[in-house]
């Protein structure tokens, strides 16, 4: 059997695991995590009866010094949470032979489907982690290939999700977008508007018999505008702030956002993608599911117009987000 998938590699590692799971010390969770610090990640409810432009200055702080915060009282209900990792858990629960069908097909120009791995790390290192990628948003961009057959009610229940989801979207466009002093629309109009796409990821970080060394997603910010992710029960996610790793605390139901590369480049940097990772644990299996809202592979990227003038030249380049991808995952600057 050849060793492919990290979900195979845990069923047969009970005490060590193989040396490309190791981290260089200066990565290795058990060392680098602060302990027993008090700093947390802001967690805002979204409760509609409140003063709106507190709610507004917590969104925008956030997004400013953390690049992360948790979402709470937002009007997914948790039942339509609960049945989106029920499905997406079943999934994973298959055996790998049926799994594999939805592999990404080797050498595809897209992310979508079952798979390992995403950028090639330095040193040939591993995380520990599975992964399953697929389109949910606009219709005309799902591939139903990609979408698992089992359990029968996936699709039904991604579907579900998806419709929440573009309410919750829609608030953190216009709360960002006013708070760079654009008009309430602005922003996701700039981001592609109607074809801004959803894309979906299952996280599966099987049990790992030395969590103190090995990482699940090694550090990175996403490439997204901004990131919509539901955990399961089992800690795991980390974001990083003034050189510290702080654990970001679990929450049942809450959503967490992450600031993606996209918008801090449209904001001309007042936002920060957060650098983030996840650390994997010694009994239970962590799952996670985020959601990336990015714009269509063609569509040109940018600080936004109205943000700029003598004082606030650009920071970045405008490119085509398929260019912004291809250096990211090369490792090739900006
Ligand atoms: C990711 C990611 C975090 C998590 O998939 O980009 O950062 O909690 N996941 O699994
Ligand atoms: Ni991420």
């Amino acid at each position: 059997m050849v060793l492919e998938r990290v979900q195979d590699v845990a069923s047969l590692s009970k005490e060590s695991i193989p040396e490309e799971y190791i981290r260089s010390e200066d990565e290795q969770p058990g060392s680098t995590t602060v302990q027993g610090e008090v700093l947390e990640v802001p967690t805002i409810d979204v409760r509609d009866d409140q003063d709106e432009e507190k709610l507004l200055q917590a969104i925008v702080e956030a997004s400013q010094h953390w690049g992360m915060f948790q979402v709470v009282n937002h009007e997914i209900p948790a039942e339509v949470i609960t049945e989106l990792q029920a499905v997406g858990k079943e999934f994973f629960g298959l055996p790998q032979e049926e799994k594999e069908v939805y592999a990404k097909p080797p050498g595809s120009q897209s992310v979508e489907g079952y798979g390992t791995m995403l950028q090639k790390e330095l040193g040939g290192k591993k995380g520990w982690v599975d992964h399953l990628f697929h389109k949910i948003w606009p219709p005309s961009a799902i591939n139903y290939h990609f979408w698992p057959k089992y359990p029968p009610s996936y699709r039904e229940t991604n579907e579900k999700y998806t419709k929440y989801l573009h309410g919750v979207a829609e608030k953190l466009f216009k709360s960002l977008s006013l708070g760079l002093g654009l008009e309430g629309h602005e922003l996701k109009e700039a981001a592609g508007g109607d074809e801004l796409v959803y894309l979906l990821k299952i996280n599966y970080y099987p049990p790992c018999p030395r969590p103190d060394l090995a990482l699940g997603a090694v550090a990175h910010t996403d490439m997204s505008f901004f990131t919509i992710l539901v955990p399961n029960e089992v800690q795991g996610l980390q974001a990083f702030k003034d050189g510290h790793w702080y654990d970001v605390k679990y929450i049942p139901n809450a959503l967490v956002i992450h600031i993606g590369d996209q918008i801090e480049i449209m904001s001309n940097g007042k936002y920060k993608s957060v650098l983030h990772r996840t650390t994997v644990d010694k009994e239970k299996t962590r799952i996670s599911w985020p959601v990336f809202l990015e714009p269509p592979s063609e569509f040109e990227v940018g600080p936004h117009p109205k943000l700029l003038n003598e004082d606030n030249p650009p920071k970045y380049k405008t490119k085509k987000y398929s260019d912004y991808v291809y250096c990211k995952l090369n490792k090739l600057p900006q």
